[in-house]
């Protein structure tokens, strides 16, 4: 894969040694629902260093008066892709508690691997948050293509984009598609088999967040 200035891979042992976990077929649906939980929490306080809004306050402590940086209330929205994405929500939410959250559902259509959107909720004022999208799986790159396309066509300017593992194909898809979108993957696997499953993935990550199959 080419090198994109708004893609950053995590090069971390500590979420390499999440996603080995994550990856194996006999983690159950409990451990895999936390280990997603935990990654996303690790990307995210690596994700947003960068373009959180901050505002300054004043802080009194037992000595004196300081000002100080705090992150602003309220800027920051989560949307996830539904269904997969839900599972990265409380992730992002352990460190940004205020932050509201919109969805966006999509599917695949197994035969064209093109996403169908079948719901759409966002917060009033969405337009003038950063806004954090969140799917585990990168694979074609389509369903974050189309998500991102439709924040921006409701006006959102502040957009990020965060995914547990991508493919090659789908990170370089988005990346062209996107330049203004930074995008953020733990790991880039080898590539897509003929179904779009992501090889060495983890399979269907909907289907072992939900217990579905
Ligand atoms: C999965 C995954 C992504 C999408 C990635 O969702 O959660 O949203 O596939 O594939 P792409 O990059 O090729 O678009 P899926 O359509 O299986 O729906 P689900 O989350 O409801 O299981
Ligand atoms: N969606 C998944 O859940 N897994 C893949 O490997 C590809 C798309």
């Amino acid at each position: 894969m080419k090198n994109y200035q708004n893609v950053i891979i995590f090069d971390h042992p500590l979420i390499r040694h999440k996603i080995a976990i994550l990856r194996d077929e006999r983690t159950s649906m409990k451990e895999f629902r936390e280990l997603v939980e935990e990654i996303t929490t690790l990307m995210t306080y690596e994700s947003l260093k960068e373009g959180v809004p901050t505002t300054e306050i004043e802080v009194k402590t037992p000595l004196e008066t300081c000002k100080q940086q705090v992150v602003k209330d309220n800027s920051i929205v989560i949307v996830p892709i539904l269904r997969a994405g839900l599972g990265m929500v409380n992730g992002v939410h352990v460190l940004f508690p205020s932050a509201k959250v919109g969805h966006i559902g999509m599917c695949r259509n197994e035969e064209t691997l093109e996403p169908d959107t079948y719901y759409c909720k966002l917060p009033d004022g969405i337009e003038e948050k950063l806004v954090v999208v969140v799917d585990p799986m990168l694979a074609t790159g389509g369903s974050a293509c189309d998500a991102i396309q439709l924040l921006k066509d409701k006006g959102c300017k502040h957009i990020k984009f965060m995914a547990i593992i991508g493919a090659p194909e789908g990170v370089s898809r988005v990346a062209e598609a996107h330049p203004d979108v930074n995008i953020y993957v733990s790991t880039v696997d080898r590539c897509l088999n003929e179904h779009g499953y992501i090889l060495p993935g983890l399979g269907d990550a909907g289907d072992r967040l939900f217990g579905t199959k």
